[in-house]
């Protein structure tokens, strides 16, 4: 998962950008990547990726929907799949990705951004009636799907601290910061649903080491308003690794 410098653009892209100017800006896990397409003043995103067992673009598709009346998140203009690719197509939010050189060379403030950001969206978010499930039976179930065992270790959670709509892929890249360092948007957010909050902030933590450096885990805490609860991180940062 990185910036790249340059990709091949798949013929699927080249079809949905109808000669918009084309810059990737995001390769995921599977070599997937997110192309930025641009006319004028219109600029829109589109993901063209293997299909991921885990989650798919119709289950983002539906999330982005549902949140979008009380978050801001892209605008969906298109979806679909092939046989071995889909693609998502959404407007552009403002904001520029949290691990982009500008916030790593800032991890202070970024940092201090995914955790008040986290919190706000869990604030916003309303657990009742939302129709996503993320509870620790869902992703063991998912992960049995994809023949991924979770051990036993990490099927029972500790008692729930405070339900929430989680993101799901609480990563610093699933966040867009704006100039002032606070955040503007979520995105991907294919795998949003009801789960304890320990379950976004463990993988949040996680992703600060890879993207900032080790030691930034209080910070993100303090920002999120929350004590340090090492039982519930333990277990949902080994359910993150699992899964
Ligand atoms: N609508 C949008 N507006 C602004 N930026 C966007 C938008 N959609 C995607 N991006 C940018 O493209 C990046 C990749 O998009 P996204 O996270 O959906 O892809 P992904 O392949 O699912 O990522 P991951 O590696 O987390 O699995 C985002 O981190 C963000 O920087
Ligand atoms: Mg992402």
């Amino acid at each position: 998962m990185s910036i790249p410098d340059a990709a091949e653009i798949p013929a699927k892209v080249a079809e949905l950008a109808q000669g918009w100017s084309i810059e990737p800006v995001w390769r995921n896990k599977l070599g997937g990547v997110t192309f930025r397409i641009e006319r004028g003043t219109s600029v829109r995103f589109v993901k063209h990726t293997p299909r991921d067992p885990e989650v798919s673009v119709d289950d983002e598709a539906e999330r982005l929907a549902w949140a979008a009346r009380w978050i801001a998140v892209p605008r969906v203009v298109a979806h679909g799949a092939d046989g071995a690719h889909e693609w998502i197509v959404t407007e552009a939010v403002a904001g520029e990705n949290a691990v982009s050189p500008r916030w790593t060379a800032d991890p202070e403030t970024a940092v201090r951004a995914l955790g008040s950001g986290l919190r706000a969206m869990h604030d916003a978010l309303p657990v009742d009636g939302c129709p996503f499930d993320w509870g620790v039976a869902s992703r063991v179930a998912n992960a049995a799907e994809r023949g991924i065992e979770v051990p036993g270790a990490f099927r029972s959670a500790p008692p729930i601290d405070r339900l929430v709509v989680c993101h799901g892929d609480a990563c610093a890249p699933n966040t867009l910061l704006a100039d002032d360092g606070s955040v503007a948007a979520h995105v991907d957010l294919g795998a949003l649903g009801v789960a304890d909050r320990w379950a976004d902030l463990a993988p949040a933590i996680l992703s600060c080491g890879w993207n900032y450096g080790e030691g930034w885990g209080d910070t993100l805490l303090e920002a999120y308003g929350v004590e340090r609860d090492d039982e519930r991180l333990a277990f949902y940062t080994g359910l993150w690794n699992e899964t």
